[in-house]
């Protein structure tokens, strides 16, 4: 018997979203239905609904979800009903080229699941980032949930499914940041705090935030960031030269993703440092460097697809620190909000109001 729940949908390029009755289906084999208890707006649902990641409207927006398992599909083993999850974009299929090499962080062929969710007129619904979780219930494959700990609140918990384990990711699993290093991060909105977050956790010993708002360097500062550099006003290379004994940075992460600000990062690191780009261009921005200058500077330029986080490993360690006061998941949740108010959490990310804003559903 499919369900027929209340969802967050983008029609078409640019068009402010609505909720509307969608349905979902009962979970095939290898599938679960997700109860979602709560479900974080991040940056890239309003890519999807600007038209920046595809064309494949309709959209089920939402993805940095926790929630509770209510049905499994036959052959279902790692989660039962009633188990509390955080939901994964990522599922790794553990067979691909990528998987057989142990680099299971960059599977090439990552499960969703396999029957479509849709209108209540039969329209089939492309879930962000094969989620779609701003709605009661969603479906996605098993393999997207990952059971932590139920004494972290959704709100915070949920997080970690994108933003937040994108941004420590990109800082300790693609950076790969040390103790006592200097890293900056331009951009500090939820993955860009989130980098620094875990930079700190690193144990890097200088922490330079850049962000072109006064108010969201003020922020990074809660999660660990020693300097601030507005590069509205300020040239952020030589900023970060000064702030590094003239050298530039360790490791760089542009947590916007413009071509402009990977620039800025490309040359604020010291020789032999390394790059990393965890904001998402849009198709059509290009990048032009100095071939001498990619060569010259040595180190490495790497993009962070999901912080190379694997769920497995990471979900329920984060929940971990968290529970232990050693991570403050909590300082990301700006506000909680209802299902109707995503059009409007989207103009406060917009206007650099929130870091997140947080659907809870009343349940
Ligand atoms: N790689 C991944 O797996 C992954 C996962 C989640 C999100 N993302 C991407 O990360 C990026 C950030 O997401 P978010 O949710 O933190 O967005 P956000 O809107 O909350 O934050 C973006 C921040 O960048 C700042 N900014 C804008 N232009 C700038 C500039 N020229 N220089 C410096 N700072 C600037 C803004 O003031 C804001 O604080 C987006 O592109 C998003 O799609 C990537
Ligand atoms: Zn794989
Ligand atoms: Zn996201």
């Amino acid at each position: 018997m499919a369900y027929e729940v209340r969802g967050v949908v983008a029609r078409g390029k640019g068009r402010p979203v609505s909720v509307e009755t969608i349905v979902v289906p009962d979970p095939g084999p290898g599938e679960a239905v997700v109860d979602v208890q709560a479900c974080g707006v991040c940056h890239t649902d309003l890519h999807y609904r600007e038209g920046g990641i595809n064309d494949e409207f309709p959209f089920l927006l939402g993805h940095e979800a926790a929630g509770v398992v209510s049905a499994v599909g036959e052959g279902v083993t790692n989660v039962a009903v009633g188990d509390y999850v955080v939901l994964n974009w990522r599922a790794v299929c553990g067979e691909c080229r990528a998987c057989r090499k142990g680099q299971l962080q960059y599977c090439f062929n990552t499960h969703n699941a396999a029957q479509k969710m849709t209108l209540a007129d039969g329209t089939e619904l492309s879930p962000a980032l094969g989620i779609g979780a701003f709605a009661e219930k969603t479906l996605v494959h098993s393999g997207q949930c990952t059971k932590v700990d139920p004494a972290a609140p959704p709100a915070s918990a949920g997080l970690l499914g994108c933003g937040v384990m994108a941004g420590v990711g990109a800082a300790i699993n693609t950076g790969a940041v040390q103790r006592g290093e200097t890293v900056a991060v331009f951009g500090c909105g939820g993955v860009g705090d989130a980098a620094i977050a875990g930079a700190k956790l690193a144990g890097a010993s200088t922490i330079i935030a850049v962000d072109i708002s006064d108010t969201k360097l003020q922020w990074a500062k809660k999660f660990g960031a020693t300097h601030t550099v507005n590069s509205a006003g300020t040239d952020p290379v030589e900023a970060i030269k000064a702030l590094t004994g003239g050298f530039g940075v360790d490791v760089a992460i542009d947590a916007v993703g413009h071509p402009k600000v990977f620039e800025q990062a490309f040359y604020a690191r010291d020789l032999a440092g390394r790059v990393v780009m965890v904001g998402v261009p849009t198709p059509g921005m290009e990048i032009t460097l100095p071939a001498i200058e990619v060569f010259g500077r040595g180190g490495a330029v790497k993009s962070s697809w999901y912080g190379d986080c694997l769920p497995s490993r990471d979900f329920p360690m984060l929940v971990d620190l968290y529970l232990q006061g050693r991570f403050d998941l909590d300082a990301f949740v700006s506000e909680t909000i209802g299902l109707d108010d995503v059009e409007a959490a989207f103009s406060k990310m917009h206007a650099g109001e929130v870091l997140r804003s947080v659907v809870v559903f009343d349940g």
